[in-house]
Formats: structure tokens, sequence, C-alpha cells
């Protein structure tokens, strides 16, 4: 009953996106590419089919120069801790890669060299020399985030040199209308470098029968080759757009030096060396394991799946696999079951706002919380849309289908069994002495195993956990309606065949939960005495007659409204790791729209409270061009004696509005605090009314 490896020749390789090492790991990233790939790699582990899965940190790119930029650290510093951070995570959801690497390795540097010396050997680029933007204070040229400006496609003020967020289009940095760099604010400047560039439209020929190949499998349906609808659609329509040359290099210090001479200061660009981590993974893992590698990689008995979030659809269906076509060496993507993104509370996910539920917090905080939160993401994981996390919902989950269904119906067969039988399953009943009833069980408990495994090959999770669910529905039906407490006085044969039915469906829950609920599906496979029982011992016979059965801890707690209103309590609140006295971080702007605001000092020459109105103070304000009226809300904090003759910071240029019937011509900026407190500030002495703050 071991996970004895079967002797197909068919190999899996799964990969599961690399997370950039720049911050924690939420939910969303959980339901997007690592518990589809947990639950798939853990069946397939299961069946004894052979199987790796693969990750790792993903530490080049603009996303951690730009987190050690505000951070005041180094880049290194930054991926360091949070290489560490981001496997507490994993390890707290029990989401069990087989290795997970790292991309600043000395390792997977060379790694993803030696990929660019075969691709340049073959003549996979067309090297350019062209001008790019520079900013001339950081010293630096300007790709893909360290640059913003406003989008020739759609106007938004805030698009990135590769990427507009408002409109999604894939932009190049000399498209941006008014370009700034994100490192200074600066205007850049124009400056040549040389670049080199992978011509993406000669392989648009070839792209479309690869992805035609994954919709006509998709018609199939049945078909796990077949892709997701929504994977086919981006692809389709990013090549109907026509395929755009993409620079495979960028003129940045962080990242896999280019290895040719006279490239100094280049490196490659993040989306050319992070899916060669897989690769990288792949070999680190062969290496510990006594494996080749090439078996994985370069071998057709093996079947390539990429886990990613929606986002990342384009590299893995396009980018990626030209790569490795050009490359000629290695297999193709078999499969890329991408998901769509989680929403949280009615919101988006957002770092910057603290709007998420944090992994490592959350097990922290709940060190056996794991397949609870397995199971809710699980159950509302984006396959086929975006979908939505709140806490009512996982209380309800947890209370409603988790306790009362499968922890009451797994705990009522072994206490019965222990108060009729001490503890020992009855024998297996005459097949002339099963009713109607039993054979009916007996046939779906039968069935249940296949018909979850061919949703999990399908990468329909949600509805694999829901069948999985449905065998302690069954259960929990058959004993509610047999009622055996009713029958052992006057009926004991009887039910020793119900307990030993019973007893069979809670043996074959300890095998199909355990890729959705592994601690859950442990417990309960120690209790009924087949610890190491794997898929393809699960039948109607799995707990032989005459087994003593075990303890069963506790499986769940109902959690209660005190607890989900703690946790929407966390949102958008940074209190759990600062000061609580510090206001939230607000969402990011841009340096355009900062220069937008007129922020200049004045001095406040009257001030006198407003009728009716116990907040408010009317100010007379000199702000050196003009004295005008602001009306503040600061009446509960100073009299007016306190305020007048007080020089104060003014955000001049705000559209005036009229307060209790004052027009209101600016505001007056404050200190002020999470608590409530509130200061003015005040400038230094020889600032004059008027000066401009920026
Ligand atoms: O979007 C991201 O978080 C990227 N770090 C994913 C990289 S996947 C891969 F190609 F390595
Ligand atoms: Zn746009």
């Amino acid at each position: 009953m071991n996970h004895t490896t079967n002797n197909s020749l068919k190999r899996r390789l799964i990969t599961s996106a690399l997370p950039y090492a720049n911050g924690h790991i939420h939910v969303g990233h959980i339901a997007g590419a690592y518990l589809p790939a947990d639950i798939y790699v853990r069946y397939l582990r299961s069946m004894g089919e052979k199987v790796v899965w693969v990750c790792g940190s993903d530490e080049h790119g603009a996303a951690i120069t730009l987190r050690a930029k505000k951070e005041g650290v180094t880049p290194q510093e930054i991926v360091d801790k949070y290489h560490v951070e981001m496997q507490d995570a994993f390890r707290g959801l029990d989401i069990s890669f087989d290795h997970y690497s790292r991309t600043s390795s000395e390792r997977h540097h060379k790694v993803a060299q030696d990929f660019f010396l075969k691709l340049l050997k073959n003549d996979s680029f067309e090297i350019k020399t062209e001008d790019q933007y520079f900013d001339t204070e950081e010293d630096q040229f300007l790709a893909d985030r360290y640059i913003t400006g406003t989008c020739p496609k759609c106007g938004a003020d805030n698009a990135y040199g590769d990427q507009c967020e408002k409109c999604g289009s894939t932009l190049s940095p000399t498209e941006l209308i008014n370009p700034r760099s994100t490192l200074s604010g600066s205007e850049p400047v124009l400056k040549p470098t040389t670049l080199w560039y992978l011509p993406m439209g000669r392989h648009e020929d070839w792209l479309k029968d690869y992805i035609e190949k994954g919709e006509l499998d998709g018609e199939a349906h049945h078909n796990p080759k077949a892709w997701k609808s929504h994977v086919i659609g981006q692809c389709k329509s990013w090549i109907d757009g026509g395929l755009q040359s993409r620079a495979m290099t960028r003129d940045l210090k962080w990242g896999v030096p280019v290895p040719v001479e006279g490239a100094e200061g280049k490196v490659l660009y993040v989306w050319l060396d992070a899916p060669i981590g897989y690769i990288t993974s792949t070999m680190e893992w062969a290496e510990k394991n006594g494996e080749d590698w090439r078996d994985w990689w370069q071998n057709s008995n093996t079947e390539l799946l990429h886990f990613i979030g929606k986002d990342n659809i384009v590299f893995h269906c396009i980018i990626f696999p030209i790569l490795l076509k050009e490359h000629g060496d290695y297999i193709l993507p078999h499969q890329v079951p991408a998901n769509e993104f989680m929403n949280l509370e009615g919101d988006k996910i957002s770092t910057s706002r603290n709007w998420a539920v944090w992994v490592k917090e959350y097990c922290e905080e709940y060190p056996n919380g794991s397949d609870v939160m397995r199971y809710v993401l699980a159950s509302i994981m984006p396959e086929q849309k975006d979908s939505e996390f709140t806490w009512t919902d996982f209380k309800e989950r947890v209370n409603n289908e988790l306790a009362d269904v499968l922890g009451n119906f797994v705990n009522r067969v072994l206490v019965l069994t222990r108060k009729y039988y001490e503890g020992v399953v009855p024998e297996t009943p005459a097949s002339e002495n099963l009713t109607d009833v039993d054979k009916k069980v007996l046939e779906s408990l039968a069935y249940a195993p296949d018909k979850i495994a061919d949703l999990i090959s399908r990468h329909r999770y949600r509805e694999a956990q829901l069948e999985a669910m449905n065998v302690a529905r069954l259960g929990n039906k058959y004993l509610t309606e047999e009622e055996p407490w009713k029958l052992i006085k006057t009926a004991p044969a009887r039910v020793e065949t119900i307990m030993q039915i019973a007893t069979q469906v809670v043996g074959n829950l300890g095998v199909v939960l355990e890729p959705f609920l592994p601690r859950t599906a442990e417990k309960i496979a120690t209790a009924m005495g087949v610890p190491n029982a794997c898929w393809t011992d699960a039948s109607t016979s799995i707990i032989a007659g005459g087994t003593l059965l075990g303890e069963l801890p506790i499986l769940f707690t109902k959690i209660d409204d005190e607890f989900v209103e703690e946790q929407v309590a966390k949102l958008g609140n940074k209190s759990s790791n600062t000061n609580p006295n510090i206001m939230p971080q607000k969402d990011a702007t841009t340096f355009e729209n900062f220069t937008q605001m007129d922020i200049r000092v004045a001095t406040v020459t009257e001030c006198v409270p407003v009728k009716k109105a116990d907040k408010l103070l009317q100010l007379t304000v000199d702000t050196g061009l003009d004295v005008r009226t602001v009306v503040s809300g600061i009446a509960e904090h100073f009299k007016p004696k306190e305020v007048i003759g007080r020089q104060v910071v003014l955000l001049a240029n705000l559209e005036p509005r009229k307060i209790r019937g004052v027009e209101s011509q600016g505001m007056v900026l404050m200190a002020s605090r999470a608590d409530g407190g509130l200061r003015f500030i005040t400038p230094e002495e020889g600032v004059s009314p008027g000066d401009v703050i920026s």
C-alpha cells in the first residue's frame, strides 16, 4: 500500500509560477498557482505516477530593485528575506513542492546564460542599437516598471514602460506620452544602447497551430489536454494582434549578466531568466535524486504543465514556448491551467493597501488551520472566472460542510464502532444480506475515486473537491436514514452491515480527501488502520473486517462570528505588524499626479468658528498670492486663538467648495494619526507665505 511509482514511461513535470521575492504570499497567490498544482501533484503521487513539481523564488526584475530602493537596502537583502519567508508560507499550507529553488543563485545564472548563448548561436535574436530612455539623475536606462507615463492607447496617466494596467495594452517605453522615471521622477532623455530582440513575429504560424491544438482538444471537453477557454482566448488575441519583437536584454545592474563580450552593464530580461528557473530547479532536484534532468525537459514522454495566474499567460503560452523552440532541445508546455484572480471582501487584493489575507500570518495564528483554508480556497478557486473570498463564507463552509458533514460523519462511525464492537470493524456482510440502499451506497462509493480522479485530471478542482465531499455526504445520509442506533437492540446483524459499509465510506475518505485536506485525510486514514493507503487502494473493501480502529483527534472546530469580525477588521489595517497609530499607506500615485498639486506655505491672519458647525473653523490665510478663506475641520482640536498667527501648509489649488455656506478655497494640511490625533505642520523659521512645497 505504499506510494510506489508505476512503471509507465510517462513523466509529468509540473511548475508553479516563481513568485517574485519582494513581498509576502497571500491567499490569492495560493488559489491561483499553488493549491491547484498541489492537489494535482498529490493525486498523481497517490496514483504512483512519475511526477516532479518544481518552483522557486523569482529574484530579478524591477519588482525587487524598486522594493530595495524603497526600503533602503540592497536587492540581495530583499530576496534573501523573502526567499525564506515565502517558503514558510508555502509550508504553512502544506504546499508540497519537490524542489524550491531561487534565481539569484550562481547555478541559475550559468543555466540562463548557457540558454541565451545557445539562442545566440541559433540566430534567434535581432541585435539592434537604438535610442532608449535614460535617467541622468540615477544613471540608469529605464524600461518596464522603471518608467511611467500616459498610455498612448487609452490615455491613462500611469502606464508603465511594458504595459498599461488600465487597458492591458503591451507598450514599449518610447510609446509613452510624458514619460517619467519612477526612480527619480525626472524627465528621461534618449540615449543609444544595444538590445537583443526576440523576433516573435517569425513564430506566428506554428504558434497558431500549437494554440489551436489546445482548442481542438478543448472541443472534446473531457480531454485532459484541453486548454481552458480563457487561456486560449488570451493567446489568440495576442497572436491575432501580431507578435512584436521583444527585447530580451535590459541595461540594468541587477539580474543575470548578458554573457557576451562588450555587454557589460546589461542583464537578461527577467521574463527570459525566470522560466529558465524551472529548468534550474529541475536540475537541482535531479541531482539530489539521482535522476537525469534531461529526461524531464528533453524527452517526448514528459508532459510539461505550468500552473500560473492569468497575468502570466502570454509568458508561458507564447514567449517561453518560442524560447524553448528556438533552443531546439526542449519539449513544449503540454497544458497551462492558468487561473483567474481572486478578490477579497468585495475588493481587489492589494498589497499596498494591506487588503489581503497573508498566509504566513494566518498560519502563525492558526497552526492547525491549513486544511480549512485549503478547503475554502479550493471551493472558490477562480478556475474559469474571477472569484471572491469572504470570511463569512469561510465560516459557513467550515461550520456547515467540514464540521457538520465531514467531521460529524467520521466521528459518528468511530464512536458507534467503539460503542457496539469495542472498536473492531464487523466482518464483510454476505451479498444476499445487502438491501437496495446498501447496494446503491456501495455503487456510488465504488465510482467516486474515478469520478474525482477524472475531474482532477481535467483541472476542475472545485468540482473534484465537491465530489470528494459528496462521499462524506453519502455516508452521512446513509447513517441518518438507516439509524443503526434504533436497531442495535432488535436487529444487531443489520447494524453490523450498516456499520461495515459506513466504515468503508470513511476509509475511502482517508484516500480521496488527501489531495485537498492532507492533514485531515491522514488523521482519518490512521484512525482507520490504513495510514499509507493510496488512490489505487480506494475500494468498497478498503477496511478489512476485524480491523481495530484507532483514536480520531477532533477534525474541525466551529468558527464564531467574533473570528469573522477579527479577520475582517485586519483588512486595510497595517496594525498587525506596525505601530497602531500609523495610518496605512495609500495606493500608489504617479509623479504626474503629485506635480499637479499646488502645496504652499500660508499664514493664518484671522480665525473664527463656523456657525452651527462644532467641528469647523473659518480661517483667513495669506498665501503670498492672495488672502483667502479656508474652512478646516479642526475646531475640536484647536481654539481660534491657538490658530491665528500660525504658518500652515496649504493645498492651494483644491477646487473651491462651499462648506456650511462658506466657500473654502483650499485645504490646510495637518499631521494626523490613526487614533484621531491632529497637529499642525509648522514650517522651519525663515519660510514665507507663498513658498511652494515640492
Ligand atoms: O508574476 C510573477 O509573480 C512572476 N514572478 C512569475 C514568474 S513565472 C516564471 F516564469 F518564472
Ligand atoms: Zn492604456
